[in-house]
């Protein structure tokens, strides 16, 4: 990590240090709702993309050059994971991705292979590459999806609104759930660390789906394994950010996997959650994505409202409580952004 990086907003907040504003990152920062990422977008799927190190680093900078956010986050999906197990994976554009071999019985999961790091060499190829672009201004975010929410597009076969299938294999074979969750943590271990070692400066686990489980079923099939999980990476010197939509109920129950961050939705007053987090844990967000929709007027309300909130705490990372929709407005996001920069101070 350069030493910009290292006395950055983004790192300084992360570790729960004071800064002069809040940094601002967006999750989905690069993607649909900008021109130039569909320039880039029709020429190539977006598995070609993610596989493509140039082209990743090229999607990468978008939201660096274009929005001027204080963290880039690496351009890829917290599906890749589960394709490098053997998971037949597509993405088509209205439909979302889609795993043509559905995981549902048990020689489904045996079939699953762990041994993934040969197939997920794009990824520290691509981080090589945009560290170079990034030259040492702002820190570069690593992630990857936590195992439960990996599962539930394994065995629904792609996205779902009830997560009825997965539901029904934690409860009516939990055994062959944990196999295949012990599984999915192995290999976000090795492909965590893997993307250390190439040298990100913080990692998110998304665990986008979480909100989903009842509060034994969240402890005993996604927790357990996001626990186990931090507690497998070679962190050195770099944050780790546990991300959920459910964070607003379950924030003190991840807050045992110690993270140095919990990102948190919309559901919560985000001076609640930070006050009765353990000393140390900042928090992440936590603006309703859908204020982006909105007049700006609205916007910078929201905006100023929220810092005037967290003004007096360390340890706050300014993001949405989920990520950016493809039909938000640029502009609104652009000028989100200028608000941050140019009108918070914590002083
Ligand atoms: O944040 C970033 O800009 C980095 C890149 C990133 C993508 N996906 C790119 C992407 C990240 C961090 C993700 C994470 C991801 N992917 C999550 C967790 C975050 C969240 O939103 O909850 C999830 C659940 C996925 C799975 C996924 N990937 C879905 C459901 C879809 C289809 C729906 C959609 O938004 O298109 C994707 C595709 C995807 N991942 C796109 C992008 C830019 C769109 C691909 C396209 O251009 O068609």
């Amino acid at each position: 990590m350069s030493n910009k990086q290292k006395d950055s907003l983004f790192i300084k907040a992360a570790f729960s240090l004071p800064t002069e504003r809040p940094p601002i990152w967006f999750m989905r920062q690069a993607g649909r709702f900008m021109k130039e990422y569909w320039e880039i977008k029709n020429k190539y799927s977006f598995l070609e993309m993610c596989k493509t190190p140039e082209i990743a680093a090229d999607v990468t900078m978008l939201p660096v050059n274009l929005l001027g956010v204080d963290a880039a986050i690496l351009f890829s999906d917290i599906l890749v994971t589960a394709e490098a197990m053997g998971g037949d994976l597509s993405f088509t554009q209205g439909v979302g991705p889609r795993f043509a071999n559905p995981v549902r019985l048990k020689q489904d999961v045996e079939r699953l292979t762990t041994d993934v790091s040969q197939k997920l060499q794009y990824v520290p190829e691509a981080i090589k590459v945009i560290q170079q672009r990034l030259d040492g201004s702002i820190p570069l975010i690593g992630f990857a999806g936590a195992p439960f929410t990996v599962m539930s597009y394994l065995v629904e076969g792609g996205s779902s609104k009830d997560f009825k299938l997965t539901k029904l294999m934690i409860h009516n074979q939990p055994e062959l759930a944990h196999q295949l969750l012990n599984k999915i943590a192995d290999v976000t271990i090795t492909y965590l660390n893997m993307q250390i070692e190439a040298g990100v400066n913080a990692v998110q686990l998304f665990d986008s789906w979480a909100l989903a489980l009842s509060w034994d079923d969240y402890r005993e099939f996604a927790h357990q394994y996001n626990v186990r999980i931090l507690a497998g990476l070679n962190r050195k010197d770099i944050p780790v950010i546990s991300f959920c939509k459910g964070s607003s109920v379950f924030a003190s129950m991840m807050a045992e996997a110690k993270p140095d961050v919990i990102s948190v939705d919309w559901n919560a007053d985000l001076l609640d959650i930070k006050k009765m987090l353990p000393k140390g844990i900042a928090v992440q967000g936590n603006l309703d994505p859908h204020i982006l929709y909105a007049d700006k007027k609205v916007i910078r309300e929201r905006i100023v409202k929220l810092h005037e909130r967290m003004k007096g705490e360390n340890g706050f990372i300014f993001n949405l409580g989920h990520g950016i929709m493809p039909d938000i407005p640029f502009d609104h996001v652009k000028y989100a952004v200028d608000v941050i920069k140019n009108e918070l101070t914590n002083a």
